[in-house]
């Protein structure tokens, strides 16, 4: 219908780890979002995240299941888990106690799955709520919950630049709620979620990055996952679908309404295990 140009965009299949949020509660208060007074329909967040767990799959792409442990009630954020680039896996060292066992949870899952190159993490990181690839570098988040120390563990363990971002907006605690990768060199952002320095950073190695207005940022619109066309986001961010599909993605809209309670919404639900490329065998 449309005879605008566009790049043409391609989808690319993903691997994903997922945690079904069987015990999916707001029992404390980590984040600005969380209030355990406010009730919580965890049969819902169970049928809200199926619907996304399900989206994936009929895109074509491949997910894995932990298990949900009893007593851990954010687990079924399992962007937070780890960082893996080309194999390598880099688990999470959480900031508050309440998500501390999540960490031995997920490294064993992927020493279970086969992975052998994982490292438990020396300083405090929150995967990839903080940690975002970007083609061939990393971009990560502090201010809030990974420490700036961690930046550097990422450098070493993966090899490839590490780009430190500094958040100050308390609403936007985890990179992955400020900014989006939609592809290997492009990004969507909130700035104002970011320090000065981070806001020029960001102009100068993205000056064409889709940026999301508050109104998008606070129903969690950056909290998206793209698989280079589809980008599954919140479907209240309607502005940012419009400016998804004038560039040529395809936005599709998700009600992860019981899990915003939680502070999260599809990236946080979404784990991308990367694989080392294979020298031209796929
Ligand atoms: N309640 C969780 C926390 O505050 C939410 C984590 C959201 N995850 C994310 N990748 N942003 O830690």
């Amino acid at each position: 219908m449309h005879e605008q140009r566009q790049p043409a965009r391609t989808a690319r299949p993903r691997h994903y780890l997922m945690c079904r949020p069987t015990y999916f509660a707001v029992d404390y208060c980590i984040n600005p979002w969380m209030d355990p007074a406010k009730p919580v329909d965890t049969a819902l967040a169970v049928l809200q995240w199926e619907r996304l767990y399900d989206l994936y799959q009929e895109l074509g792409h491949t997910v894995e299941l932990i298990e949900p442990v009893p007593g851990l009630p954010d687990m079924v954020y399992s962007a937070n888990g780890a960082t893996v680039h080309d194999d390598r896996v880099l688990v999470a060292n959480f900031r508050y106690a309440q998500r501390a066992a999540e960490a031995p949870a997920y490294r064993a899952w992927f020493e279970k799955a086969g992975h052998t190159e994982v490292k438990a993490a020396e300083h405090t990181n929150e995967g990839e709520g903080d940690y975002l690839v970007v083609g061939g570098r990393v971009l990560a988040g502090t201010g809030f919950r990974t420490d700036p120390a961690a930046h550097a563990e990422a450098r070493e363990l993966f090899g490839v630049p590490v780009i430190s971002l500094t958040l100050v907006d308390p609403r936007f605690y985890h990179l992955d709620t400020a900014l989006a990768v939609l592809d290997d060199d492009e990004i969507m952002y909130y700035p104002a979620a970011f320090s000065e320095d981070s806001r020029r950073t960001l102009r100068e190695l993205f000056p064409d990055a889709i940026l999301a207005d508050e109104a998008d940022a606070e129903v969690f619109g950056l909290n998206a996952v793209s698989d280079g066309l589809n980008v599954l986001l919140p479907q209240a961010a309607t502005g940012l679908a419009d400016k998804l599909a004038a560039r040529g993605f395809r936005p599709v809209g998700v009600d992860l309404s019981e899990l915003l309670k939680g502070g999260g919404s599809v990236k946080c639900c979404t784990l991308e295990i990367r694989h080392r490329a294979t020298g031209g065998h796929r």
